[in-house]
């Protein structure tokens, strides 16, 4: 009944928290993979998470995808203005609107009653082009907000889908499949155990810089996504992850 299956939640955050060695485990029931609506309660309780952990003052950064667009989408309208500053933690991709970090960041800084900045780039700009973008006075200072973010919520990606939505060239991406990349994050790939099989220069923040943010939430449901959020927990571990029954049952199956 109603009271086992929260009992049953409870105790399959504790086994995969204490499976993946992070912070904190927060799983919703269901599989997004097979029901839409699971993003709906992701999102819910990303929210909830994040209404606890905001601070006055603080420099929240969020990335794209479609589970930061229902993060941000589902985030309570707040009516204090608390000085909060949100920035997009990357450049833009793929061709959804409204996935881009940009518009994700927007919406979630009009529901903290926030301020936020745009990065005006794409992320998929070849490398040099990159280069010299980040040599931009008004890129420079975006970035150098970016370095400042105390709160960074980020979706987990599948290495090939995000090396898709990133438009790699189909050898990069038979390489990497080859490598056995497994999940990516910041323009990073990585391997089950969480070691990086490539790099590409990108826009926004960086892996050493995610390494040093104070409070970290990673975002995935859906069984397809195991192996990709066991190997992003594997780089941080005081990182809070907001996941799926679906993607912890399969992430379980793993040890
Ligand atoms: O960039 C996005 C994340 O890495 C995953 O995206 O939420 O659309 O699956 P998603």
């Amino acid at each position: 009944d109603f009271i086992y299956s929260i009992r049953g939640i409870h105790e399959l955050e504790r086994e995969l928290r204490d499976c993946l060695h992070i912070k904190e485990v927060i799983v919703v029931p269901g599989n997004l993979d097979n029901e839409n609506y699971v993003l709906a309660d992701i999102a819910k309780a990303t929210s909830e998470l994040m209404n606890k952990l905001i601070k006055n003052k603080d420099i929240i950064g969020i990335t794209g995808g479609t589970t930061m667009a229902a993060v941000a989408e589902g985030m309570e309208q707040q009516n204090k203005d608390k000085n909060i500053t949100v920035v997009p933690a990357r450049g833009g991709l793929g061709r959804r609107l409204e996935s881009q970090s940009n518009i994700v960041a927007a919406k979630l800084a009009e529901k903290l009653k926030g301020n936020y900045q745009m990065l005006h780039a794409s992320d998929t700009l070849s490398q040099e082009i990159l280069q010299s973008i980040l040599e931009d006075p008004e890129i420079k200072k975006i970035i150098e907000l970016i370095k400042k973010v105390n709160l960074l919520i980020f979706g987990i990606g599948r290495a090939e889908d995000m090396a898709n939505r990133r438009e790699l060239p189909q050898d990069v991406v038979e390489g990497l499949m080859k490598d056995g990349a497994v999940a990516e994050a910041f323009g990073f790939y990585f391997n089950l155990a969480g070691e990086v099989t490539y790099e590409m220069k990108t826009i926004g923040i960086q892996f050493a810089d995610f390494i040093k943010i104070p409070n970290v939430i990673g975002v995935a449901g859906g069984a397809r996504k195991a192996q990709a959020i066991y190997a992003i927990s594997k780089l941080k571990k005081d990182m809070i992850l907001v996941t799926d029954e679906g993607a912890t049952r399969e992430i379980l199956k793993l040890y």
